[in-house]
């Protein structure tokens, strides 16, 4: 199936490359964070429209993909420090790491923040990770977009800072900055913080909803077309409703206004304490988070809920999360997702829906990614 779905891009996407456009980055092409920066941006859209329409056929169609700002649009990126070179690894290779001097997908005041980074930790040891040996394992930039707050987090093999020095003079410039350690082989770019070494936190504000980052916690990469997706789901959302896959709680808090109740259910304990953080901190009070398997839970609660949010990871979701949720018998059912392709084989095997209208969303510009919103009616 995955290798089909390849194929189908793949072709679409030779068929679209057009007469191409000079990229903007010098690393295009060896660097694996961008794909299509030879292809103009409508033509990426009109990539995507296909690809989502291919998938879709004779189920849904979408009549366009939502446009985001093509550059600097990105609210994370983890850079790798290793062999002496800091950056991104090599499209396909991860022995290789490109020496990335400046990235245009990220926000600009982040960017610039890596780019000072570069050169003041430059006599900083960084971490080979093939002979597990070093110091330094990722620089971890994030810039919240409609507050311009900017975090930077520093991954390191063993609890010391050795950088004390080199930092001090760029501190100031940051909201926030952490020391993670990450100690074991595997190739993590969070940990424990265990040094704080400004803020702790920033914070995102989505139509006036506060959301606070903290160096783990996920927070969506794009947050224009977050934004955009989430004012979408709410217009489907009323009475008691269920947001399953709640993350760190971010649809849950923005939709609660719109809903007599919300209950975000997610896997990740420390999501749903982000979650309940986030919630005192607007002063939310419809709104509950339980750390439980989505499948345990609704098995539980078929009868509870008005409306359904789904928003699972890019696999999709357990096939046997199909019984319950028909079982529920709502009328409508709002399924944000990461992964056209499952979230269509996730619509087929709910046979007794039918897909009332079907929304993409390019969350990553300059890559193959592509989100989408599909609202379910009953038949
Ligand atoms: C696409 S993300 C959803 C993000 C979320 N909407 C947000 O904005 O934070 C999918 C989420 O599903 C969670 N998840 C994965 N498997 C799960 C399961 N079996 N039960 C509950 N949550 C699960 C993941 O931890 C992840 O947070």
């Amino acid at each position: 199936m995955k290798k089909k779905k390849k194929r189908l891009f793949q072709r679409l996407a030779d068929s679209h490359r057009g007469e191409g456009v000079a990229p903007v980055c010098e690393h295009f092409g060896q660097c694996g964070g961008c794909m299509f920066q030879d292809m103009a941006y409508e033509n990426q859209l009109l990539l995507k429209k296909d690809y989502v329409n291919g998938l879709f056929e004779g189920i849904a169609e979408v009549e366009e993909v939502h446009p985001s700002t093509p550059f600097n649009y990105r609210n994370r990126m983890d850079m790798v420090a290793a062999f002496g070179k800091k950056g991104l690894r090599k499209a396909g290779f991860y022995k290789f790491v490109v020496d990335i001097k400046s990235c245009p997908l990220m926000q600009k005041k982040s960017n610039e923040a890596f780019v000072d980074l570069r050169t003041i930790l430059q006599d900083i040891q960084d971490y080979d990770y093939l002979n597990h040996s070093g110091y330094l394992r990722y620089i971890v930039l994030r810039q919240a977009m409609f507050t311009g707050e900017v975090m930077a987090n520093f991954v390191v093999s063993e609890r010391e800072n050795r950088m004390e020095r080199e930092l001090e003079p760029f501190l100031h410039r940051v909201d926030s900055s952490s020391m993670i350690l990450s100690d074991g082989l595997a190739d993590l770019s969070f940990g424990e913080v265990f040094q704080t070494l400004r803020g702790g936190h920033i914070t995102e504000e989505f139509d006036g909803i506060k959301y606070r980052i903290t160096p783990n916690s996920f927070f969506q990469s794009n947050s224009e077309m977050a934004l955009k997706m989430y004012r979408r789901l709410k217009e489907h959302v009323h009475g008691k409703t269920l947001d399953l896959y709640s993350g760190v709680g971010s649809i849950s808090l923005f939709v609660a206004d719109a809903a007599s109740h919300v209950t975000g259910v997610e896997v990740v304990e420390e999501a749903v304490e982000t979650s309940c953080i986030n919630k005192k901190i607007n002063e939310i009070e419809n709104a509950d988070f339980i750390c439980a398997d989505a499948l345990d839970y609704i098995k539980e609660h078929r009868e509870d809920f008005d409306s359904l949010i789904l928003d699972p990871p890019r696999s999709g979701m357990h096939p046997k999360m199909i019984g319950p949720i028909r079982e529920m018998k709502l009328d409508k059912i709002i399924y944000m997702s990461c992964n056209p392709a499952t979230c269509r084989d996730d619509i087929k095997a709910l046979e007794d829906y039918r897909v009332e209208s079907l929304e993409a969303f390019d969350m990553f510009p300059q890559t193959p990614h592509v989100e989408s919103i599909a609202i379910l009616r009953r038949k």
